[in-house]
């Protein structure tokens, strides 16, 4: 497959601290890749580098085949990427409708206005000023500005953050209708929900450097742990049968199972044996791995929020 993006050994150094500590990867055409990590990890200093905003200190990038590090390269680029940064500052006295046509003239297209406002929700609120505009609808709006000109590839920083739950749905279905058109994404988050959704590959950053780079269900499989299956029963302890399924440890409330198998076949097995021996249940609760655990068996922490 044709890699989009391809970055090697990149390093960006602010005095002593190495913000980017030597990260490589690389991004197929027609893809979603999430960069994910906590505050701090070096996300958007690498989104960054990829779009010709500061200088790697070193390694090298090349988008589309172009090296953004380079003025010819990064002219080239510009109207082939598009852009969401964490903080976009608009223009406050302009209207949304006006910032469109301006973005259009910078990129020599004709404006979008309608059809952009449609797309990512803002329909009939072109004539709104930047500065009365919410922080949602200014996100909104800066994710038409990054579409406007129709790039291949789009950097997405925190594409949902302040967004409430409907605007980071368009923001979804919209992000999957690009990767249909084809084109490729690079997107930052914090909400498990959006990276286990629309990412085909999600790299972790932690101070700068890579520790996990896989499709989200492979990093759920290596790092997210065993399944688990908790039942409270009086008289219940596990015979044979179910002592094979896995690990069982108990506490003074309940049984807890840790299987590598189908939690849900362990589950049905631990339901028929507490009635075959007249246990009354109590509670039963069985838990998959999720992208989440991985997270904290990764990174020691929980770094992302849950979508609501
Ligand atoms: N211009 C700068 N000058 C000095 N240090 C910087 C600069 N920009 C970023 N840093 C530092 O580099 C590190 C990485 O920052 P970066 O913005 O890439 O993190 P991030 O992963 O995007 O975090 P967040 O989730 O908070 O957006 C941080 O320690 C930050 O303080
Ligand atoms: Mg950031």
């Amino acid at each position: 497959m044709e890699q989009a993006i391809v970055v090697e050994a990149l390093v960006k150094r602010y005095g002593s601290l190495a913000a980017v500590d030597g990260i490589s990867f690389a991004v197929p055409s027609g893809t979603i890749f999430g960069l994910l990590g906590r505050n701090g990890a070096g996300k958007t200093t690498t989104l960054e580098c990829c779009i010709g905003l500061g200088k790697p200190t070193a390694g090298s990038i090349r988008v589309l085949g172009l090296d953004p590090t380079r003025s010819a390269g990064l002219a080239a680029l510009r109207p082939r990427i598009g852009v969401q940064l964490q903080a976009t500052s608009l223009p406050e006295k302009a209207n949304a409708g006006e910032v469109l046509e301006l973005y259009a003239a910078y990129y020599g297209i004709a404006p979008r206005g309608a059809e952009m406002a449609e797309r990512v929700g803002l329909d009939g609120k072109l004539d709104r000023e930047i500065a009365q505009m919410s922080g949602g609808e200014q996100q909104r709006l800066a994710l038409a500005l990054a579409l406007q000109h129709d790039p291949d590839v789009l950097f997405l920083d925190e594409p949902s953050a302040g967004m409430d739950a409907f605007g980071r749905r368009i923001m979804w279905a919209e992000v999957e209708r690009l990767r249909e058109a084809g084109k490729t994404i690079v997107l930052t988050t914090h909400y498990i929900e959006e990276a286990e959704r629309l990412c085909d590959r999600i790299c972790v950053l932690q101070r700068g450097r890579i520790v996990a780079d896989a499709p989200p269900a492979d990093l759920v499989a290596q790092y997210g742990g065993d399944a688990t299956v908790s039942i409270a029963a009086d008289r219940f302890a596990p015979d044979t049968a179910l002592q094979a399924l896995g690990a069982w440890t108990q506490t003074e409330q309940c049984w807890k199972l840790a299987t590598h198998g189908e939690p849900g076949l362990a589950l049905a097995a631990i339901v028929t044996h507490a009635n075959a021996i007249g246990a009354k249940v109590d509670s039963l609760d069985m838990h998959r791995p999720t992208l989440e655990d991985a997270f904290v068996a990764l990174t020691g922490e929980t770094l992302l929020e849950s979508a609501q």
